[in-house]
């Protein structure tokens, strides 16, 4: 029994934030920011908008891609650095959005990694025959963990949402996932704040060591590539799509560059979302699913990088 991608979504808000919009905020340039990260816009949720508003969108369209409605599902797993709420999770919230009742659900909170981890955790249900219709989501709504006034953040990050449903099925499907962390680099990248005595403590914001978050991503992109790719006794050559964290085109060149993966076979969508995080990689998987990229039987690798730190990587036939 493996477990295989049947349909995908996504959402992104209407709202589009510029760098030219950002020029009249922080001191900052589009010129800047676009050599620096490859960004040009983001989207950004309406203050009314939650993470289960936006990841209610994206299941939608994935649901029904899938050719199944909502009540086949038996697992929702919502990965998300920006719930709803404390509790409860985001995905029981959305479950209930869903009309759904007495599956299991809940939050995966890896960071920019939260969807591959998520992803990972599906395929052992399903492939173990536990669950035939798994819902699996990244949505992150940033716009509210960021610091207006910090030219250092705020121009990175944007919203949205990305969704799969992952089903029973004889052939594969996923073919390996590799999860790693090192809690060790807890202070590089954070928002430090939590709720204690009826207020927060400590910074709301995202907090950030941009150039040491650099140098780990483009090396552990490169090794979980490998790792992955080894175990399956392939190349990164062999390889048709990569679908990388969105944070940085610079990382994202640097890493296919590093593995010998040509940029046309590299999914690339930061310039037009930011780093939408536990977004970013559905989102970009969607994209190319519905404009005719990645076809049926070809090899796809995602691979996500972030806080914690967490990094991590899912190898499929498509
Ligand atoms: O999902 C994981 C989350 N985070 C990431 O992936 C971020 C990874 N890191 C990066 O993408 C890059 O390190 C950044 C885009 C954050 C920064 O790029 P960089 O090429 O590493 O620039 P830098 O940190 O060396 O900064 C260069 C200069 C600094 O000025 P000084 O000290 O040289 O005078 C910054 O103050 O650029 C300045 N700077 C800005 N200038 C204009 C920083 N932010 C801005 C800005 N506009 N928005």
């Amino acid at each position: 029994m493996y477990s295989r991608i049947t349909g995908t979504g996504s959402y992104l808000p209407e709202k589009i934030l510029t760098n030219h919009d950002l020029e009249k905020m922080v001191e900052t340039s589009d010129e800047w920011i676009r050599s620096r990260t490859g960004i040009t816009q983001r989207h950004i949720a309406n203050t009314d908008q939650k993470a289960s508003d936006l990841a209610l969108f994206a299941s939608q369209e994935a649901i029904k891609a899938a050719n199944i409605t909502s009540k086949d599902l038996d697992l929702i797993i919502v990965a998300t650095t920006t719930p709803d709420m404390t509790f409860p999770s985001t995905a029981c919230i959305l479950q209930d959005k869903l009309g759904v009742d007495n599956c299991p659900a809940f939050d995966v909170q890896a960071v920019c990694s939260g969807f591959v981890y998520a992803l990972a955790t599906a395929d052992k249900f399903v492939s173990s025959g536990k669950c035939r219709n798994a819902l699996v989501v990244g949505s992150e709504i940033y716009s509210k963990i960021l610091d207006w006034n910090d030219r250092n953040t705020c121009v990175l990050f944007g919203d949205g949402a990305g969704a799969v449903v992952l089903s029973q099925s004889e052939a594969p499907g996923i073919l390996s996932s590799h999860l790693h962390a090192s809690g060790r680099y807890k202070d590089v990248l954070s928002v430090s704040g939590s709720i204690g005595d009826g207020a927060i403590q400590g910074s709301p914001y995202i907090n950030m060591d941009g150039g040491a978050v650099f140098k780990f991503a483009v090396k552990v992109l490169e090794d979980v590539v490998r790792e992955a790719t080894e175990e399956n006794k392939l190349q990164p050559s062999d390889i048709d799509w990569l679908i990388p964290h969105q944070a940085n085109v610079r990382i994202i060149r640097s890493t296919a560059q590093k593995l010998g993966i040509p940029l046309d076979k590299v999914v690339v969508t930061v310039d037009k979302h930011g780093n939408t995080s536990a977004a970013s990689i559905p989102l970009a998987l969607d994209i190319a699913v519905k404009d005719g990229r990645i076809c049926k039987d070809q090899l796809v690798l995602l691979e996500g990088v972030g806080g914690g730190f967490t990094w991590g990587a899912v190898l499929l036939r498509w």
